[in-house]
């Protein structure tokens, strides 16, 4: 039979590379994502690849969405076993000061109550089913600080204790809850970014040992090897993936 992951944030970039891989390993998905066009685009890509998939349009902000992400995927294939809690937004890039209360409220809601509700309600269902695998997505700005982005470090430092914490209650129960901390990866947010300014992609290349972008194909096979079970004694980690830039950082 084949296993079921719910993935957030599924319509684009990390998410969408993600349920790509996965489908490749046998397993069906159910994209959570506010884009319809993104959703939808994922959707056929796991169905050329054989795989069964469900667009469900929630924001993983509003807990009542986030219930109901739940209730489809269990109504329309009756378990989840991985889950990558992935959806975020980055903001405007404006020093903490400067930055507006709604935007602050914006990233917090998303980035960080949206993982805790998402597990909240996913958790519930693997306990009931005897277990199950969560990774989260954390970032750089989760395992360091960095100027510019404070709200969105926040709420990626949030992440990496939410991960750790979990498994302080929950592994003798079956669950897996690991974290990865991608640097910049060329996902199509980011892309855009710098090809409007090649300057800023220049510098962000020559502070990272390794010269360049990660990849989302890069990211995906972390996150697909972390959620199967051929990472079953791995629980707890933040997993950097970041071409050494954090590791140069202390
Ligand atoms: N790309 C990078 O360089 C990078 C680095 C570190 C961490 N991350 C993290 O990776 C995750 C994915 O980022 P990405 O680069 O793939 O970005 P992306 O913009 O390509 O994809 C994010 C997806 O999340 C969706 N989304 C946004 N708000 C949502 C909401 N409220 N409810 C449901 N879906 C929502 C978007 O529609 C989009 O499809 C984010 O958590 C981001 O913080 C990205």
């Amino acid at each position: 039979m084949s296993k079921v992951a719910v993935i957030t944030g599924g319509g684009s970039g990390l998410g969408q590379s993600c349920a790509i891989r996965l489908a490749e390993e046998g397993v069906n998905i159910a994209v959570v994502d506010v884009s319809d066009e993104g959703g939808n685009q994922t959707v056929e890509a796991v169905k050329e690849l054989g795989q069964d998939a469900i667009f469900i349009k929630a924001d993983v902000s509003k807990a009542e969405d986030v219930k109901r992400y739940v209730d489809e995927t269990i109504e329309y294939f009756g378990t989840i076993d991985y889950f990558f809690n992935n959806a975020g937004i980055s903001g405007s890039g404006a020093y903490f000061l400067e930055t507006d209360i709604k935007e602050i409220e914006q990233i917090v809601g998303i980035n960080l109550l949206g993982a805790l509700y998402g597990i909240r309600y996913v958790a519930e269902v693997m306990l009931k089913n005897g277990g199950g695998s969560i990774v989260n997505t954390a970032s750089s700005a989760g395992v360091i600080g960095q100027d510019t982005v404070v709200t969105y470090s926040a709420t990626k430092h949030g992440i990496v204790g939410l991960t750790k914490s979990l498994v302080a209650e929950y592994a003798k129960d079956g669950l897996r809850v690991n974290a990865i901390a991608p640097g910049p990866t060329e996902t199509p947010m980011v892309k855009s970014y710098f090809e409007a300014n090649p300057k800023m992609k220049e510098s962000a290349e020559s502070g990272i040992p390794q010269k360049r972008l990660g990849t989302p194909e890069e990211v995906a096979e972390l996150v697909t090897f972390l959620l199967t079970s051929k990472a079953e004694y791995i629980n707890g980690e933040v997993i950097r993936i970041d071409g050494g830039f954090t590791n140069t950082k202390f």
